[in-house]
């Protein structure tokens, strides 16, 4: 592939040169089964911010099903979980990394428990999540819906299949988003959108296969290579609702000698 190496221009230096001194950076998060938590410990370790875990008063405890149920009930009932007051003043912070595991398409409902008290105003939020599936495009829309004089720049979620993908994502985001200085390398655009191959549609289907959540047929790809291998955006027919036909798109990773996974749902 053509790499190119960039060096990161970092926005923190820009934001010092604006404010007069070193943004202060609070990785503040959610974590129910600590993927979220794995995640913010990486990022709060790589940009020596400082790192504050949101609580319920009552936790969310039990099997995956009992968290479900609660928290069906409650959004039947349209009520939030009460959560433990927050140690950091947020006021003191320049820049605030969000990060919550994907519960029913948006974060966490700790998170929007959250978002009712404080106002991130003047802020740069950065959410960040983990999820079996998908949820950072549409858990970014709604944050930026909730809090719309916050700045929220793009977020950095990840499957919790794939954790331990993690720090070598995280080191390329962090210096592409300009929080962390170093060298990293450019990936080259999606090609344009094609009419996907056989070969394509069954990379699809292995991809997926396993995820009894996706039932869908890939129509259309791009692609681009990435270190060691390539990656695709599909755009494939959601089959799991036929009355309501619509088209989800599966970001999928095919790396050399290894099966092919799909790394993230766009709803
Ligand atoms: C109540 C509930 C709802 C969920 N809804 C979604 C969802 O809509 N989409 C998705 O991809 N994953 C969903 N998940 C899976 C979680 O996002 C995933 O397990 C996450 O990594 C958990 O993060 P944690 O380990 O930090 O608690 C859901 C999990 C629970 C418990």
């Amino acid at each position: 592939m053509n790499k190119i190496q960039c060096a990161a221009v970092t926005l923190l230096a820009a934001i010092s040169c604006t404010q007069g001194h070193a943004p202060k950076i609070l990785v503040l998060y959610y974590s129910q089964n600590g993927g979220t938590k794995a995640v913010a410990e990486e990022i709060s370790q790589r940009l020596g911010a400082d790192l504050e875990a949101i609580e319920a008063v009552e936790p969310y405890g039990g099997t995956f099903e009992e968290t479900i149920q609660r928290s069906m009930q409650e959004r039947e009932a349209g009520v939030l979980p009460e959560i433990q007051p927050l140690k950091a003043d947020l006021k003191a912070y320049d820049i605030i990394f969000l990060g919550y595991p994907v519960w029913f398409g948006t974060y966490a409902p700790p998170v929007a428990a959250l978002l009712e008290q404080v106002d991130l105003s003047g802020k740069k939020v950065v959410p960040f999540c983990s999820f079996g599936s998908g949820g950072l495009d549409s858990s970014s829309r709604d944050l930026a819906q909730k809090q719309p004089g916050a700045q929220i720049l793009p977020g950095y979620g990840v499957r919790t299949a794939r954790l331990d993908a993690v720090p070598a994502e995280l080191d390329h985001f962090l210096k592409e988003s300009g929080f962390l200085e170093g060298e990293y390398e450019k990936y080259p655009d999606f090609s344009e959108v094609r009419l996907v191959s056989a070969e394509e549609a069954a990379l699809f289907d292995a991809a997926v296969a396993g995820y009894p959540m996706i039932n869908a047929q890939a129509q259309k790809v791009s692609s681009r290579s990435v270190p060691q291998g390539n990656e695709y955006l599909f755009e494939a027919e959601d089959l799991s609702a036929p009355a309501t036909p619509h088209i989800i798109k599966v970001y999928v990773l095919a790396m050399e000698g290894q099966e092919p996974v799909f790394t993230q749902v766009l709803r």
